[in-house]
């Protein structure tokens, strides 16, 4: 059975103490955050203030996933804020190694994400290092896109490099994940899967999240 982290992006902002409250009592096992700069992605989504509440209310750990440009500014205030694990893209650092070290010295676990176009050869070097490797099943930047059916082959050749290295790395999928690709993702080697859309569109968005985990349709 995956791990589940809906994507708090999909949520009613208006009455955000609700949905996190709902997540509180579900079978979700982390909140998904995702911070989009406008410049990284074509988006905007949320930052601090809002973290700092989600955190406040959030009763399981907070995977942040970072779509924004030099992620190393904001380490140690994403550590103040309460933040678990920090994922940061391959595409946006150039000292990859050393922010996943950083990330990891804070105390918080360390994730490298991968958009759907960078080849998984790119970890090599990085897979022993890292706490999470989240590969991007749509390109980053909006809720509810169409999965890309791609993924499932990067999924399978990232769990070989994971097993020939002998890495402890979580395998995280993230975009357009639904009740249909949701098995065959884990069939594949994914270990947690991020959904936004098919949660919180759904009519309970808790069964749901038991759906997805569960597998049953
Ligand atoms: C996309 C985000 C995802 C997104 C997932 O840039 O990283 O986490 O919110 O939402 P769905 O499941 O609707 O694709
Ligand atoms: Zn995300």
């Amino acid at each position: 059975m995956p791990l589940l982290a809906p994507s708090l992006l999909s949520a009613d902002f208006t009455r955000l103490g609700e949905d996190i409250e709902m997540l509180n009592q579900s079978e979700a096992d982390w909140f998904h955050l995702d911070v989009m700069d406008g410049v990284f992605v074509p988006n905007i989504s949320f930052g601090m203030p809002v973290i700092k509440d989600i955190a406040r209310l959030a009763r399981k750990p907070l995977d942040t996933h970072l779509m924004i440009v030099k992620p190393e500014r904001y380490f140690e205030v994403f550590r103040d804020l309460g933040i678990d694990s920090l994922s940061i893209h391959y595409e946006a650092v150039v000292h990859l190694n050393r922010a996943v070290n950083q990330i990891k010295e804070l105390g918080m676990k360390a994730g490298v994400v991968l958009n759907p176009h960078t080849p998984i050869v790119m970890l090599t070097d990085i897979i022993t290092e890292v706490d999470m490797i989240l590969i991007m099943s749509v390109n980053p930047g909006f809720g509810g896109q169409k999965f890309i059916e791609g993924t499932y082959g990067r999924v399978r050749e990232l769990k070989k490099l994971i097993k020939d290295t002998g890495s402890t790395a979580l395998i995280e999928v993230d975009g357009g994940v639904n009740f249909e690709n949701a098995p065959l993702l884990t069939a594949a080697g994914a270990d947690v899967l991020v959904a936004g859309n098919t949660v919180f569109s759904a009519e309970n968005p808790s069964h749901a999240i038991k759906m997805l985990k569960n597998h049953k349709v």
